[in-house]
């Protein structure tokens, strides 16, 4: 971890634009502390695209855009990393930001960063349009940090998906419902319990559709349970099964089958 702190700030300091990506459900929880701190203390700009805004609730996305944009030196973007027009104007808006860097002998320089899973590495592949980096669903698959020339005068250092010490347990929780920390390091049905606590708030009617009448008063652990019910979940003995209802729960907010939902609103950020 320290390893990678001095790399970021040597990064950093050859850097004109901060390219951080972010994943549109969590913009705040994903947003890597350190790497702000070093932004702000070298003085760069920073690009934040809002990735799997095709998974978030627009109305917050657009809130989240205007709460990023009211920051000095931050400009903010909603795309999907999968589609290429939203993908391309990347360098155009970097390019913005600091309009000096703007020949062969002073070119842009732009440094990407996100966390692990956000969609980095699908990101890479759309604006580079060829296959630069292994995309999957398990968190931290690239490791180095790697330059690419994107345009004319125009070069992009890629860094590894990384996560910070020191993260409180609400975004904690968060993060592993997004599935940027990885699978091995919580329990399933306790994160699935603490989401069914915050979607029971936030979006009961699209948990309705999913899995039938849940009543009020209902907790995560209950929502669980009605979850198993719901789908026929049961373990030996006839007892809902919980881990299975878990990674349904997961897997559907996940793959935004239970639709389009956002974690956290600019509130949180105070
Ligand atoms: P990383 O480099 O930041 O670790 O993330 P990566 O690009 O590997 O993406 C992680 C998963 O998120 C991949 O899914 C990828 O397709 C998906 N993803 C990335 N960007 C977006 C987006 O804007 N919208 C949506 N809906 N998904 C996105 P995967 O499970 O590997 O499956 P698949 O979708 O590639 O089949």
């Amino acid at each position: 971890m320290v390893t990678a702190r001095k790399e970021a700030a040597l990064a950093m300091r050859k850097t004109d634009v901060v390219i951080e990506v972010l994943d549109a459900r969590v913009p705040l929880s994903g947003r890597n502390p350190i790497f702000e701190q070093l932004r702000r203390e070298y003085g760069r700009a920073a690009l934040e695209v809002l990735n799997k805004s095709d998974l978030a609730d627009p109305e917050h996305t657009r809130r989240w855009l205007a709460w990023f944009n009211a920051q000095p030196g931050v400009k903010a973007i909603a795309v999907s990393a999968k589609a290429q027009k939203e993908v391309k104007r990347i360098p155009e808006h970097a390019r913005a930001l600091a309009p000096q860097r703007n020949s062969p002998l002073k070119p842009l320089r732009m440094m990407i960063l996100g966390i692990p899973n956000v969609g980095k590495s699908t990101l890479m592949n759309t604006l580079l349009s060829r296959v630069v980096t292994k995309v999957g669903d398990e968190p931290a698959v690239t490791k180095a940090h790697h330059r690419h020339e994107i345009g004319r005068g125009m070069w992009l250092t890629d860094t590894p998906g990384m996560l910070w010490p020191g993260i409180e347990q609400s975004a904690a929780l968060k993060l592993a419902a997004t599935h940027s920390i990885g699978r091995n390091a919580y329990d399933n049905a306790e994160v699935a319990a603490g989401l069914g606590v915050y979607l029971l708030d936030r979006y009961r009617p699209l948990l309705e559709q999913r899995f039938g009448p849940i009543p009020e008063g209902s907790s995560g652990h209950r929502l669980l349970e009605l979850i198993a019910q719901h789908r026929g979940f049961l373990v030996k003995g006839g007892a809902p099964d919980l881990e299975r209802a878990a990674r349904i729960l997961l897997g559907e907010f996940r793959d935004g089958t239970l639709g389009r939902i956002t974690l956290e609103t600019p509130e949180a950020a105070g």
